[in-house]
């Protein structure tokens, strides 16, 4: 792992068995038994510009009120730039490592440009079974400066063509809860983005690892490109169409959609009526896979609470307010384990 080669070049040097790092406490594996896909119907977001407007916003509030995840079809990024950023993650991560090891910790050019493995491995009792890149934006002549050579122009292009429709879906959802989404919040709520390239490669034991263990993520909404091969997993949290209390569902690749879901920040800022979910991905034996994940979130500078408008309605602020960045360090400095980053709120 350290010198920059990955679980990916471990696989690659051919391996029988996963070494014992990587083997999982039995009550954290995903067993085959929990592979039932369910039909999400993706939410068509042009139809958010017709007649069936309502209809639209009821199946996003709805998601979000119960599964917390969603897909979206039409949703303004060009299908042929999703899979050209696909392919960038693919091409990256096929490098040589002395050529992704420039990456790591530590010798990165930029400190807003991370290669590794696994999510904090000096925290973690098992590892996770995958390697990524993340890029924090801060602004385009620093991500053309340092990004990698082969993702930048697709990623940069994925990061302002989704712009739009996180948006949207914010506006939507906030007015739901009668907060009219200005400038100045969007700033506030999706002021930050870090994008991330995992790779999963195949594992030679998928019954005793995963992918990325139970965790919900700590920012305002993801975005989630994955390509065909499945295997990401969602708890149920409330009994809704799609399936009962506490049951993992599959969120099956549909081609040209996005998953879209809750995080921890708009959990907290609706005072818990959008449900930041609890997600894991599992591993495969026979191919290897790749996501890629837009975290939109708000600036370590920002104030984060329960919004008054809601806190006054509901009579009770279900979480305290914090500096998003505490929130954040919070979040990197634990293994992942399910929805316990929310009890920093
Ligand atoms: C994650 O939630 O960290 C990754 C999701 C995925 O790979 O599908
Ligand atoms: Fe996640």
């Amino acid at each position: 792992v350290k010198d920059g080669n990955g679980v990916k070049g471990m696989v690659d040097s051919g391996l029988s068995e996963v070494p014992d790092q990587y083997i999982q406490p039995p009550h954290e594996r995903i067993s085959k038994l929990d592979s039932n896909p369910h039909v999400l119907t993706p939410i068509d977001l042009s139809q958010l510009d017709g007649p069936n407007h309502d209809q639209v916003v009821e199946a996003l509030v709805k998601a979000s009120e119960t599964l917390g995840f969603f897909q979206v079809v039409n949703h303004g990024v060009p299908v042929e730039l999703l899979e050209r950023v696909k392919d960038a993650a693919h091409q990256f991560f096929n490098q040589p490592p002395e050529k992704k090891a420039v990456y790591l910790k530590g010798v990165s050019p930029s400190p807003f440009v991370k290669y590794g493995t696994s999510f904090v491995p000096e925290k973690e009792k098992a590892l996770e079974w995958k390697d990524y890149v993340s890029m924090v934006y801060t602004s385009d002549e620093e991500a053309i400066k340092y990004w990698p050579e082969k993702c930048k122009e697709p990623v940069l292009e994925f990061l302002k063509t989704s712009t739009k429709m996180v948006g949207r879906i914010l506006e939507v959802l906030l007015g739901k809860l009668g907060v009219t989404l200005d400038d100045s919040m969007a700033d506030t709520y999706t002021g930050a983005r870090m994008l991330n390239m995992n790779f999963y490669p195949t594992c030679p034991n998928p019954e005793l690892t995963v992918g990325v263990g139970r965790h919900s993520d700590m920012g305002t909404l993801t975005v989630l490109l994955q390509d065909g091969i499945g295997g990401l997993y969602v708890k149920v949290e409330d009994d809704c169409d799609t399936g009962s209390k506490g049951e993992w569902i599959e969120i099956p690749p549909i081609p040209s959609a996005l998953v879209i879901n809750i995080g921890d920040t708009l959990q907290i800022l609706s005072n818990g009526k959008y449900k930041s979910a609890e997600h894991r991905v599992r591993t495969t034996s026979t191919q290897s896979r790749v996501s890629i994940p837009i975290f939109v979130t708000p600036r370590q500078t920002d104030k984060i609470g329960p919004l008054p408008q809601v806190v006054e309605k509901d009579g009770v602020a279900h979480y305290r307010e914090f500096l998003f960045g505490e929130y954040m360090n919070n979040f990197f400095g634990k293994a992942h384990e399910g929805k316990k980053s929310l009890d920093f709120a």
